[in-house]
């Protein structure tokens, strides 16, 4: 009868099998490939951008985009390397790439604050590589988007439509023209009417701050509310020092 026993070399090339296989189990990264993969917030942690060679994922509102392509921007050393391994969205509009600022809540912002991240989502889509959800804030573990996602994308329409809203405002009042140098500082002028500043219709609205912008109004338009003239400006000159 021929012998049951393994011969010693069939063991140890078993053996070494069953090591490596393990050793794969847990130290290789899941593959990025699948655009359906639903990731952990673990997982998104370890495409960092630290690892030579290996793929450099980002999050925004909860989608997740590898940025390969982009490793001089998101790999170490790179100005926006922060954004890599992780969902940093608010740091988007906020620009604060330290701690706190690192968080993917956009609680507290305005609308149109709002519409820049999705716009940012929007660039990520057509610039790179779309490869799956995260698990978390913007979509649960199923991968449906959360009640916090319907918010932010409702959010980001109204800002789009005060935008839009205030463009044609601002259409109606042609905006003086501006130069400013080193030498001569800034001035701005009108080729028809005079200068004056105007609040931005519906700025409050939108970011929740006062903001001016500079018009330009026919002499029989001078006396309207809530024009106002600027420092050391003639009433009737069309240029005026900033
Ligand atoms: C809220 C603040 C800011 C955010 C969130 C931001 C974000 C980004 C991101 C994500 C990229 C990379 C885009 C890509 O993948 O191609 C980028 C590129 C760039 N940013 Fe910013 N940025 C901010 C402010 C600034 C400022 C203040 C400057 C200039 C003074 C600036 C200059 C640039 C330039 C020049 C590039 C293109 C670099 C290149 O293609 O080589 N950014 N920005």
């Amino acid at each position: 009868m021929a012998s049951r026993v393994a011969s010693p070399s069939f063991l140890g090339l078993a053996i070494s099998i069953a090591i490596v296989s393990l050793v794969l189990r847990f130290s290789v990264k899941p593959p990025v490939q699948s655009n359906q993969r639903l990731w952990t917030k673990e997982e998104l942690a370890m495409y960092n951008g630290t690892d030579d060679g290996s793929s450099i994922l980002l999050g925004i509102l909860g989608t997740v985009f590898d940025v390969t392509k982009g490793r001089t921007h998101y790999g170490p050393g790179g100005g926006y390397q922060h954004f890599a391994g992780r969902d940093a969205s608010r740091a988007f509009v906020s620009g604060n790439f330290t701690g706190d600022g690192l968080t993917d809540s956009l609680h507290g912002l305005s609308s149109t604050e709002v519409k820049s991240v999705v716009d940012w989502r929007d660039f990520y889509f057509r610039s790179y590589i779309y490869v799956g959800r995260l698990a978390g804030r913007y979509y649960d573990s199923l991968g449906n988007p959360t009640k916090y996602l319907k918010g932010v994308e409702a959010k980001a329409a109204r800002g789009a439509q005060l935008l839009e809203q205030q463009k044609i405002e601002e259409a109606k009042l042609p905006s003086c023209n501006s130069r400013w140098s080193q030498k001569d500082g800034g001035e701005v002028w009108c080729d028809e009417g005079y200068p004056r500043l105007v609040q931005r219709p519906l700025e409050i609205a939108l970011t929740g701050k006062m903001s001016h912008r500079c018009a330009c109004f026919k002499e029989e338009e001078l006396e309207k509310p809530g024009l106002e003239l600027y420092t050391g400006c003639d009433r009737l000159s069309n240029v005026c020092p900033v």
